[in-house]
């Protein structure tokens, strides 16, 4: 009798149903395409109490009991976080099972060790959902776009921050009303940190970084910059200049090196991540010979999430059908990263200050002095004998701009420098 796939899911939260629901929804075509049936054996879960809909006798609170069951093909992890992810995949290849996963920061953290673990095993261990929900990227940066030289990423990759953005542009709201209707609708979590200072865009662009590079990137040398500070007013200074305002993660291959870094970032109107809005996600991408390349979708939610979840599935299933050795692709640790410092780029400049004569002056010789030019500029007056300068400067440094601006906000005629956005064209 041919061989029956047994599953084990860790986890059952807003992915976990979504891949068990496609399993069953769809699970004749699925099981054309593998050649091979399939069941659902075990699902570990914390809290038992909760109606799922889901035949209660597949539950357990004994994750340990899924990674070491011998009877187990395939273990889908969609716990999340790295303790106890990272113990019970590590166990379960090490069990000799399949893995999928959707964890952006077991992979980001710990995706070498994890990927060569399952290599030397004859493994599968494929984390498509991890980024970007259920846009296909990982698979396409590691198979069709891998003979590029892939000069440069650029991606919006958190769906909660790009719907922040939206609201604050289309209605006009301030960063703190959006972030709240966000809430209400559910895209944002009661504690937004991860999403909204970017540690989410981090770990998802490291991953891609790490694939694009060949070896994996450390999280801690991303730089990273959320989007709490960008307000209602840059949105509009921005927009006046032909602009938008996206939470960005952005890796550019510099050498044998890349540069990875999250930040709020200007981009023309023009480039095609302008148009991405709501909750939708998008990864431009230029690779020296394929050129410039967009993906785009729903970067989050139970059912993109959970069709990325079971395409990897679907791989792994092929695989031990064909009685292959996996198609896992190892990277080593070790990536060299470009130093903030060493960036040129465009940048956009907020500056509060008194609004009395020679003001102007004195912040344009720090300017100067630093070898920053303006580009365009604009000026207004606030009440209070207070005014704002509003400038996007030409190609700067970002070590002269930050020391030419530490500079700037001890001017006595400066109040404060509200906002720098760095600028991206393509
Ligand atoms: N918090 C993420 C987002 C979910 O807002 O896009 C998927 O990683």
């Amino acid at each position: 009798m041919a061989k029956t796939i047994r599953i084990g899911f860790l986890g059952f939260g807003t992915v976990g149903t979504g891949a068990f629901r496609m399993l069953q929804d769809n699970r004749d075509a699925i099981v054309k395409k593998i050649g091979l049936s399939f069941e659902v054996a075990k699902i570990g879960i914390k809290d038992t109490s909760k109606e799922r809909g889901v035949d209660p006798s597949l539950f357990t609170t004994d994750l340990d009991s899924i990674v070491n069951d011998p009877t187990i093909d395939v273990v889908i992890e969609v716990i999340g976080g790295v303790d106890p992810a990272a113990r019970l995949v590590e166990a379960a290849l090490k069990h000799g099972k399949h893995v999928v996963t959707a964890n952006k920061e077991l992979i980001a953290k710990h995706g070498s060790r994890l990927v060569h673990l399952a290599k030397s095993k004859g493994l599968d261990l494929h984390y498509e959902a991890a980024v970007g929900g259920g846009i296909p990227l990982i698979q396409p940066l590691k198979h069709q776009l891998a003979g590029n030289d892939l000069v440069r990423m650029m991606g919006i990759l958190n769906g909660t921050t790009n719907y922040i953005l939206t609201m604050m542009e289309e209605e006009e709201a301030d960063y703190s009303d959006a972030l709240r209707e966000a809430q209400e609708k559910g895209y944002a979590e009661a504690d937004p940190t991860n999403d909204v200072e970017g540690i989410d865009t981090g770990y998802k662009i490291s991953i891609l970084a790490s694939i694009a590079g060949g070896k994996q990137v450390a999280v801690n040398e991303v730089y990273r910059e959320g989007i709490s500070k960008v307000s209602a007013t840059d949105i509009a200074y921005a927009a006046s200049w032909g602009y938008r305002i996206k939470l960005l993660g952005i890796a550019e291959m510099i050498g044998e090196a890349v540069r990875v870094r999250v930040h709020p970032t200007m981009i023309p109107l023009t480039h095609p991540l302008a148009s991405v809005n709501g909750v939708y996600n998008a990864l431009w991408i230029h690779g020296d010979f394929v050129g410039d390349v967009m993906f785009s979708g729903r970067g989050a939610g139970s059912d993109p999430t959970g069709s990325a979840v079971i395409g990897d599935f679907l791989d792994v299933g092929r695989n031990i059908f064909a009685g292959g050795s996996g198609s896992a692709i190892p990277y080593d640790e070790g990536m060299k990263t470009a130093p903030m410092d060493d960036l040129e780029t465009t940048y956009y400049l907020r500056i509060q200050v008194e609004d009395k004569p020679r003001t102007l002056g004195e912040i344009s010789m720090v300017f100067g002095r630093h070898e920053i030019s303006i580009a365009e500029m604009q000026m207004r007056t606030l009440p209070s004998e207070k005014g704002e300068i509003v400038c996007l400067t030409h190609k700067a440094k970002e070590s002269a701009v930050q020391a030419a601006l530490a500079e700037v906000q001890w001017l006595p005629c400066v109040s404060k420098v509200a906002t720098t956005i760095r600028v991206e064209t393509a």
